[in-house]
């Protein structure tokens, strides 16, 4: 199939070059000349661990709407959907791609746009009457993506399932003839109408939010009752209606995926009078946790952060990605700054401007007379520092590490006064 991309970000590129993997002709358009120039070096403007194998000179990287070939059958549109201030989605780079498609295709081109970008449900069918209203013959269909950035080649390959909307039966052949090659590996072929696949989206990445949200609940009574959670999400994970996945405690969940989705989902609700009571809930216990961790960090450090020298492990919201966007590293860092606290902080991959930041080059560095360190970021770079040579550079040997990565006894040990979560 000859396909086209509109967004080459961490959805876009992953999936474009994955389809041009699996065999078919792949344009990939974006607005941001810089990324398109870089992509044509073959260089990736994205960190996403094993892409780099996958990325192919047959692949043609565009920034102009022009240069789409007349011949594409199938577009993609995977441009960013960031949360307005409301809450709700911002849909204009969804709805500014369909007017420059339209602009540049004519209204007689009648390839099937498939919205991969996550939009609230009822926007495809928007989108659909948007098109009609344009006398433009392109069709509409939907297929969400479920790329955990980090993992996201991995899960191109290996989904759970793919999941596609349609508003008329023919569309399928197209989707069908996109997914071949994992339709023949069995990998389950959801087809459903465009709202209900646009809203499986939200609700899986709600649910999955709603799931990190209990453990973390369940890690604060645990500190309180002396239980400890890894333990008790082992015993309750081996129920298989629960699932082992995604029970680790840490300092909450971020990304442009999960606090976006479940923010628009409880918007959608609110706008359709239903409660949504769930949603609100899970997201007001998250964005209470990073000032949840700085009264964990503050109590380590005797109730004071003001002048206190903090070495924050990790930038990024979670381990092996560069994206820091909604990172509950970044939420911390800031908090701490409120508190008079100084920061230096290292991360192997991502990096931020924050002001007042010390960015260290190595894990060592940061600590160098710090009074406390941070682990806030799981990297595994981090289970392996000299921990002996840290004591003697530490100013405090107090170690709070978010995301129970260490071994406690070792580092008590050693001297450390050492803090997890939910232990
Ligand atoms: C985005 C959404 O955030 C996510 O909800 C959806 O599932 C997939 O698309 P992501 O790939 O992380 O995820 O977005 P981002 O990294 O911001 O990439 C979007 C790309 O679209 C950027 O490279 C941007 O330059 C490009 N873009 C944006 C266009 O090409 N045209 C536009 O009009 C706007
Ligand atoms: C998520 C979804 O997993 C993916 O299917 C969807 O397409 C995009 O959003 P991503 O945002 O890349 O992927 O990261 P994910 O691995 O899901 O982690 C999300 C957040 O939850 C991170 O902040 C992570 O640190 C946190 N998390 C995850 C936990 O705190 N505990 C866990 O057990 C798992």
């Amino acid at each position: 199939m000859n396909i086209t991309f509109i967004g080459t970000g961490y959805v876009g590129l992953v999936s474009g070059v994955m389809m041009s993997y699996f065999g078919h002709n792949v344009t990939c358009l974006d607005t941001n000349s810089t990324k398109i120039a870089q992509l044509k070096s073959s260089t990736l403007p994205i960190y996403e661990p094993e892409l780099e194998k996958y990325l192919t000179p047959a692949i043609k990287f565009i920034d102009h709407y022009r240069d789409i070939p007349s011949d594409t059958e199938a577009i993609f549109i995977t441009v960013g959907t960031p949360s307005l201030p409301s809450g709700q989605a911002d849909l204009s780079y969804v709805f500014a791609a369909a007017d420059n498609l339209i602009g540049h295709l004519g209204t007689s081109n009648d390839s099937l746009i498939v919205v991969k970008s996550t939009v609230p449900p009822g926007t495809c069918n928007k989108l659909q009457s948007y098109l009609a209203a344009k006398n433009s013959k392109l069709k509409i269909a939907t297929n969400p993506e479920f790329l955990r950035e980090g993992m996201a080649v991995k899960d191109f390959l290996n989904p759970d399932r793919v999941i596609v909307g349609i508003n008329n039966r023919e569309d399928l052949k197209i989707l069908e003839a996109l997914y071949k090659p994992l339709i023949k590996k069995n990998i389950p072929f959801v087809v459903s109408d465009l709202i209900t696949a646009e809203t499986i989206k939200y609700a899986s990445n709600s649910f999955l939010a709603a799931k990190i949200a209990f453990i973390n609940e369940m890690a604060d009574l645990c500190e309180i009752i002396g239980a400890d959670i890894e333990k008790l999400a082992y015993g309750i994970g081996l129920d298989h209606r629960i699932g082992k996945d995604f029970l680790k405690a840490g300092p909450g969940f971020g990304g442009s995926c999960f606090p976006k989705d479940i923010l628009a989902l409880a918007t959608l609700t609110k706008d359709c009078k239903v409660d949504g009571l769930i949603l609100n809930a899970v997201i007001t216990a998250n964005e209470r946790r990073p000032g949840n961790m700085i009264n964990k960090i503050s109590t380590a450090l005797g109730g004071s952060l003001a002048n206190k020298k903090i070495a924050v492990l990790g930038l990024a919201f979670k381990a092996g990605t560069d994206d820091v966007r909604s990172s509950p590293a970044i939420e911390i860092i800031k908090l701490l700054q409120e508190r008079q606290a100084n920061i230096v902080a290292y991360d192997p991959i991502a990096t931020t401007d924050l002001t007042g930041v010390m960015i260290a080059d190595s894990p060592i560095e940061a600590c160098n007379g710090a009074d406390a360190l941070v682990i806030v970021t799981e990297w595994q770079e981090f289970e392996r520092l000299d921990f002996e040579h840290i004591h003697k550079i530490m100013k405090n040997r107090v170690i709070i590490d978010l995301r129970n990565m260490l071994d406690s006894r070792v580092l008590a040990a050693m001297g450390f006064e050492y803090y997890g979560v939910g232990k």
